[in-house]
């Protein structure tokens, strides 16, 4: 499967969101940083904003959600009109029930590990969910340097992945940028969340590419 973009809006300017997103129009995904200062000690933006990032991006939204209680809020963001929906596997209370309900209202349903989170626990819930987001950073902020003792379990979710026969994506976020991102790639992830990265650079449209070009190998 051919590596997707998903540029973090967490990066983007808050008072020009709306210009923000088209400047990552050749991006796959936006990927929108849900975070309610419980989960993580950060807070950013909740439902009434991301119904109206819906209306109004070019490209379909990938809402990763830092929260706590995601069995509460998550079907929100899929009604909300989220391509995809991640919920954190250290916060949910009935995982399946929750992947099954964000299906259900046709969104992909994601599930996400903090870095020291196994994945192993969780081998069942994998004919649940459309793809795992492995933190490579721990959530709250970006910026942060990539950490590569996430590397082997990226290994190993990939090894799950293809034991159970399935077409489960695995997508990282945290320090992604053209230094590691190939490493990522190459250790089984196949999309890739950059915020820094991609906001920071002089030609957005051009970094988004050149990321992609990299992870395709
Ligand atoms: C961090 C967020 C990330 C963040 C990544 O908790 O989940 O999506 O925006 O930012 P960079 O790419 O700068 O590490
Ligand atoms: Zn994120």
């Amino acid at each position: 499967m051919s590596a997707l973009i998903a540029p973090s809006i967490l990066s983007a300017d808050f008072a020009n969101l709306e210009r923000d997103l088209h400047r990552i129009s050749n991006a796959d995904y936006a990927h929108v940083d849900v975070m309610d200062n419980h989960f993580v000690p950060n807070l950013t933006l909740g439902l009434p904003v991301f119904e109206r990032l819906a209306q109004v991006s070019p490209i379909p939204l990938d809402a990763h959600l830092m929260i706590e209680d995601p069995d509460r809020w998550a079907p929100a963001y899929a009604e909300a009109g989220a391509a995809s929906v991640t919920f954190h596997a250290e916060a949910a209370t009935a995982p399946v029930r929750l992947a099954r309900e964000i299906r259900r209202l046709g969104a992909r349903a994601c599930v996400a590990f903090r870095p020291a989170t196994p994945v192993e626990p969780f081998v069942d819930l994998l004919g649940e969910v459309d793809m795992l987001l492995l933190m490579t950073v721990e959530p709250g902020f970006g910026g942060q340097s990539f950490i590569e003792g996430t590397l082997p379990k990226i290994r190993r979710a990939r090894r799950a992945v293809a034991d159970a026969g399935l077409q489960v994506r695995i997508q990282v976020d945290g320090g992604v940028s053209r230094e590691t991102i190939e490493r990522a790639a190459e250790a089984g992830a196949d999309v890739f969340v950059a915020g820094s990265a991609v906001y920071g650079a002089d030609d957005v449209a051009g970094e988004i590419t050149a990321l992609r070009r990299l992870a395709d190998g």
